[in-house]
């Protein structure tokens, strides 16, 4: 993921406390943050903590005589990939439609030349107020981006739309605007983390995947373009924003939710850990100790992806295989035998569970190794090679899209 220089404008609201987390979200994905606050933002938080935070002074006035031979109201967005101002209350919004320069925040939106997201957070009432909508609407026709606002309770004690949206929710949307949309029109299914296959009604088999390396590349579809179906088995992580997400136990159960789903997919992604294997004599009570150690009948489960690469109207089928010796040697082997285009090689016992991973992409050009990565990384650099390959790969054209 490249570095971003985000110019964050805080405005007066109680959402401001969030931005802090926002800012620190952001540092922590390596991007460089200059926070610009209005003079009511600085009663709600001090520009102390947004300065610990980013490591950067904080500019809060147009008479700041801090930057070295220029003009803080248009360097620091000049400066900047994109300018993103958190909370924007609705007198905010209003100002920025009508184009005033009245405090910093928007003079720096009129002399800016990047991009202009706003996260609006106010009352509910406020946020349908018609003149606000009217803003918004006009803020929009402008090129700017909104994010938001969410649904939900209000500091003001009432319920509806206004809330700013989550700090990492607008980090996440940050990091898909920046995304380009080679997968723009296309349609992704995608299986990720594992499945439990029970013995008993609270026993069962399963194994150590977090479901995180499937999520990243769910992210990363959406981000780049894609609409994007995951089928997850139980892994207690967050739906990822704007992905429709249907959750499944078993891989019986999995198979049947990608079979219902895969007419409508021009790119399928197994990245589920899929247990080989299913319990054929479980229990529907909980087994009771007789004295006696169980005998447990195992069946083999249905094998979803190479079900899926062997229909004769396949989509373009992505497989991961993991390995814990021989990765290359068993992970080749799998891609010809399930027959998939592209095939993702990790070591299991590196790869499961954990928040980084080293893959090595194989397709029929040869070996890709990548370098080890954070997984939303490798998502990342996996959705470009599998944009390349399908940018001159005649599979989904053939794909009809009703
Ligand atoms: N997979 C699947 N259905 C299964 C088993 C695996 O869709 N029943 C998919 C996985 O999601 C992954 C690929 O097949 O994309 C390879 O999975 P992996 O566990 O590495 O291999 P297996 O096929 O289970 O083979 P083995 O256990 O012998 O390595």
């Amino acid at each position: 993921m490249s570095v971003r220089r985000i110019l964050l404008g805080v405005t007066g609201g109680v959402a401001a406390y969030k931005s802090a987390e926002l800012v620190r979200l952001w540092i922590k994905a390596g991007h460089e943050v200059t926070v610009v606050m209005s003079e009511a933002a600085c009663r709600f938080v001090t520009p102390l903590t947004f300065q610990a935070l980013s490591g950067r002074p904080v500019y809060t006035t147009l008479w700041d005589d801090r930057p070295q031979n220029g003009m803080a109201h248009i360097d620091l967005s000049r400066a900047a990939d994109v300018f993103v101002i958190a909370p924007a209350t609705a007198d905010c919004l209003a100002r920025l439609a009508q184009g005033r320069c009245d405090d910093l925040i928007t003079t720096l939106a009129a002399a800016r030349t990047c991009p202009l997201v706003v996260a609006p957070a106010m009352n509910r009432q406020m946020w349908e107020n018609p003149p606000n909508l009217r803003n918004v609407r006009q803020l929009i026709e402008d090129g700017v981006t909104v994010f938001g606002p969410g649904t939900g309770s209000q500091a003001c004690g009432e319920t509806g739309p206004g809330r700013m949206l989550e700090p990492e929710e607008i980090a996440e949307r940050l990091e898909g605007f920046f995304t380009p949309k080679r997968l723009a029109g296309k349609r992704v299914l995608l299986t990720a983390g594992p499945t439990f296959e029970p013995i008993d009604a609270v026993r069962g088999i399963t194994n150590t995947s977090s479901g995180k390396m499937g999520y990243a590349l769910a992210r990363a579809c959406r981000d780049a373009g894609a609409q994007v179906t995951l089928v997850s088995g139980p892994t207690g992580m967050p739906a990822p924003v704007e992905v429709s997400r249907i959750d499944v136990q078993t891989a019986q159960d999995m198979h049947h939710a990608v079979l219902s789903q895969v007419v409508n997919a021009d790119i399928f992604i197994g990245v589920a850990a899929v247990a080989d294997y299913h319990v054929v004599n479980k229990s529907e009570q909980k087994l009771k100790k007789t004295g006696k150690a169980p005998v447990i009948e195992l069946a083999e489960n249905p094998d979803i992806l190479a079900t899926v690469a062997s229909l004769p109207a396949a989509p373009f089928c992505v497989g991961f295989a993991a390995e814990s010796h021989n990765l290359l040697d068993f992970a080749e082997a799998k891609r010809r035998r399930k027959n998939v285009p592209l095939l993702v090689a990790n070591l299991a016992q590196q790869a499961m569970g954990a928040d980084a991973n080293e893959v090595t992409l194989l397709d029929d050009a040869g070996i890709h190794p990548l370098p080890v990565m954070g997984k939303d990384a490798v998502a990342h650099a996996i959705v470009r090679h599998l944009a390349s390959l399908i940018e001159t790969s005649t599979i989904p054209s053939e794909r009809t899209t009703e």
